[in-house]
């Protein structure tokens, strides 16, 4: 019998399922348009889709977000997740390894990503309760490339066994400091403000994925979770800022950290446009997980390889030979997130 705290992992993997399957989210990216211009002179080989930043150098900019690990059948469920991201050099993050740090016995469901994808970009992943040594134990359990930090007030506050207590600045100060990898400080789904991204970037934080909302809701799947009082916090399953609307609390922000996206991302074009406002990276959990539930590993891995040949089309479409290019696309935004936009800029 596996701890609560294992049991837990389970259940977000079947309620993260179950809620794909029930809201087939829609990017809030689908409220921008990009502008077609019929004469892009430009080939596919002169696409280069590779990520280049001081610290690392990708060679396609979207990834297998955060997910999964702590229990036998999330990490067998993190291996073929490993497998789909060797067979096709993505980059890959694992789920919250606190369980691991708790219960040594579960360090294997995570450390197995490392078995399977031995030279890949991994990156690890804690929460900002945690201090600096855990942070470090979860980088050394993968060997580690990266670090994600998440903040998730929303879900601890819906978690029937949630943390009560949001004290983390110092602790994310600390982990950046003393931590031997990038760190990424990452929301679970309710995006960020533009004051929050100049904080991290006073503090030193290089990163921050936005993590926005429009894609696994993690205020409905712990809610859901809560078997005694279920649908009690239904009112906060649309809190906070959708993925799109975060961007561009980024785009109005001077100094930042670098950007990176994640939340309902379900789509290439949603990738291409993410990048067109701003994200360096994208990551994908929900629409991956399902993929790897519904078709299996050889099905998760011939869908990130349509991804990657569609995003080159995508990029020569635009006339884009590369990341930089496509800062210079335009775009339109729709009534709503352009008065979204309007009102806080
Ligand atoms: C089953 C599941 C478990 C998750 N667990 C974590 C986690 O432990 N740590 C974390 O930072 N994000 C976690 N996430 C959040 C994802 O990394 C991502 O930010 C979020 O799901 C939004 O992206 P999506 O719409 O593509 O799913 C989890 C997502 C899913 C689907």
């Amino acid at each position: 019998m596996e701890s609560i705290h294992a049991q837990r992992k389970n259940e977000h993997l079947s309620l993260a399922e179950l809620n794909f399957r029930k809201n087939n989210p829609v990017s809030s990216l689908e409220q921008m348009r990009v502008i077609h211009r019929p004469l892009p002179e430009i080939a596919r080989i002169d696409v280069d889709l590779s990520v280049q930043n001081p610290e690392f150098a990708w060679q396609y900019p979207f990834y297998i977000e955060a997910m999964t690990g702590g229990s036998e059948k999330t990490g067998a469920i993190n291996q073929q997740l490993a497998r789909a991201a060797a067979a096709t050099g993505i980059a890959m993050a694992v789920g919250s390894q606190s369980i691991a740090i708790k219960e040594p016995e579960q360090i294997q469901s995570f450390s197995a990503v490392r078995t399977e994808y031995p030279d890949g970009f991994l990156i690890a992943n804690i929460g900002a309760g945690h201090n600096a040594d855990h942070a470090q134990q979860a980088v050394d359990m993968l060997q580690a490339n990266a670090l994600e930090v998440h903040v998730n007030t929303v879900q601890e506050t819906v978690m029937p066994e949630g943390d009560e207590s949001f004290y983390w600045i110092e602790n994310i100060k600390n982990i950046v400091s003393k931590v031997n990898v990038p760190v990424i400080v990452k929301e679970v789904g309710f995006g960020f403000d533009a004051q929050t991204l100049s904080e991290l970037a006073q503090m030193g934080v290089q990163y921050v994925n936005i993590g926005g909302r429009s894609g696994t809701n993690f205020a409905e799947i712990e809610d859901r979770r809560d078997r005694e009082n279920p649908y009690q916090y239904q009112y906060l399953y649309d809190w906070g800022q959708t993925t799109a609307e975060s961007l561009l609390e980024a785009k109005i922000t001077d100094k930042k950290p670098t950007i990176f996206a994640t939340g309902g991302i379900q789509t290439p074009l949603d990738i291409l446009k993410a990048q067109i406002l701003g994200a360096q990276t994208v990551g994908i959990a929900g629409h991956f997980l399902h993929t790897l539930l519904t078709t299996g590993e050889d099905g998760l891995i011939n869908e990130i390889k349509l991804w990657q040949r569609q995003l080159v089309d995508l990029y020569a479409l635009v006339g884009a030979r590369n990341a930089t290019e496509l800062s210079q696309v335009p775009y339109v935004l729709n009534s709503e997130l352009k008065n979204y936009y309007d009102q806080r800029s």
